[in-house]
């Protein structure tokens, strides 16, 4: 009968350990004590950037590589970006399970009524200077509402920590959307009752003088469908972040701030706006052929790849059916009909299948962002208010889980073997 262990020989000393393997993972602390040698206390992984390493149990998002799929909590992104709202959404993440309507009304409520935030905030915006980057500005402001709370640290009390949550939810678009009305020098728009969550977003960035802003229900539900598409993805860089400054017992605006900071990244943040501008630079899907030659000998095909699938990304087709839809309101840019052909092409081409290259979520992101209205300055910004929920979610769920600790990763030193101080007058 086969096991459920792996038998590792170290034939340094010729003895062999059986470690056991659970949910296809062997545990780190395994191979410490069994390989202790008089050097030093044992085996560590070298993992740079910890791509196979499993930092936590989680139970809020799931990436199925064979099938393709992501689920929150067993439910198919399809499924919730179809029929769900990014504040249900966010409720699933932090809560565990969908809400039932009274539920649901209850959550609406809770963090409708905290969606305003303290006039010191303003000021504190205000003090930026005028072009300072909307992410630097949420970033910040984040971190900052810990100092108006002071019940934020009590991080072991359920109560104080469900008040905190409901105020990140709630403030999130507040401080975005003031964030981006300082860069624009225009008067901040306060969120009002009878718009959505969304609908806020919208009229806080938008509204000019009119008496009462109208959304149309095809841009909410686009961005809605956006703020889905993006409200977690497991542990990514960001989350991590988040994780990792959650695990010295910091209140959660520290750690949703660190998660802002680690979004603004290149790496991350720009993949979308550094996809409208391959898009622009390619300039008709004639030249598209041509294009992807090139890629092959250099550079990278934006919105393109992912760190994990290695099939295509269940995001990209999710964003460019809503895109379609929101052709019904403003007309198609000509860069939709470009991504459009570099998918194909690239989906006929075996380097890029042979790879694992296909659309990733940014392919349509940017696009869909940009036929809303929404500049590429807060393309990160929109990114982060939808994270912010799986975000608090994992904050929570490593928060509550007592297997967790500080994050204090080894390292493999390669540096100089000790060596005596010379005085500066000596060297
Ligand atoms: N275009 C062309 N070639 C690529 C690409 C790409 N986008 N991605 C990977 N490759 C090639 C790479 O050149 C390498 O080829 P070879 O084996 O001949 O050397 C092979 O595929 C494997 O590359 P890798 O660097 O090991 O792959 P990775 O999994 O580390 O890369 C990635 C992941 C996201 C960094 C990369 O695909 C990329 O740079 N994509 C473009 C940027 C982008 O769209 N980023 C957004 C990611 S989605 C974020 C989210 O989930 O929210």
């Amino acid at each position: 009968m086969s096991r459920e262990t792996l038998t590792v020989t170290d034939n340094r000393t010729g003895e062999s350990f059986e470690l056991a393997i659970e949910n296809s993972s062997i545990r780190a602390d395994d191979l410490t004590e069994p390989f202790a040698t008089d050097d030093g206390p044992g085996l560590v992984v070298y993992d740079p950037g910890f791509l196979h390493t499993a930092s936590c149990r989680s139970s809020i998002t799931n990436i199925n590589l064979r099938r393709s799929l992501l689920e929150h909590r067993g439910y198919l992104i399809e499924e919730l970006a179809e029929q769900s709202t990014f504040l249900e959404v966010a409720y699933l993440l932090i809560n565990g399970e969908l809400p039932t309507a009274a539920e649901f009304e209850q959550w609406k409520a809770d963090i409708s009524t905290r969606k305003f935030v303290h006039e010191n905030i303003k000021a504190f915006i205000q003090g930026f200077r005028y072009d300072a980057h909307p992410m630097t500005m949420l970033g910040a402001t984040v971190g900052a509402l810990a100092s108006f709370y002071p019940d934020a640290g009590e991080i072991t009390d359920g109560e104080a920590r469900r008040l905190q949550i409901l105020r990140l939810i709630g403030k999130m678009p507040t401080l975005a959307t003031h964030a981006y009305r300082r860069g624009n020098g225009q008067p901040y728009v306060h969120p009002v009752d009878d718009l959505s969550y969304v609908g806020n977003i919208l009229s806080m960035m938008f509204r000019m003088s009119e008496l009462s802003y109208k959304v149309d229900p095809r841009v909410e539900k686009a961005l809605d469908t956006l703020l889905i598409v993006h409200a977690d993805h497991e542990q990514s860089a960001a989350t991590t972040a988040v994780r990792a400054v959650g695990s010295n017992g910091t209140d959660p605006y520290a750690a949703v701030a660190a998660g802002v900071y680690a979004l603004s990244g290149p790496n991350r943040g720009a993949a979308d706006t550094d996809t409208l501008a391959m898009l622009r630079e390619i300039g008709s899907p004639a030249k598209v052929p041509a294009f992807l030659e090139t890629v092959k000998n250099e550079g990278r095909l934006m919105g393109f790849g992912h760190w994990v699938y290695r099939s295509p990304d269940p995001r990209a087709a999710i964003v460019r059916a809503r895109l379609e839809e929101l052709h019904e309101v403003t007309p198609p840019s000509p860069l939709v009909a470009i991504a459009d052909e570099l998918a194909k092409r690239a989906a006929e081409d075996e380097y890029f299948v042979s790879r694992g290259i296909y659309p990733n979520v940014d392919l349509y992101t940017g696009l869909t962002y940009q036929a809303i209205g929404i500049p590429e300055s807060m393309f990160g910004v929109m990114f982060a208010i939808a994270r912010s929920a799986g975000w608090i979610a994992q904050w929570l769920e490593m928060v509550l889980d007592p297997e967790q600790h500080t994050v204090r990763p080894r390292q493999i030193y390669v540096g100089p073997a000790e060596r005596k101080y010379v005085p500066l007058t000596k060297r």
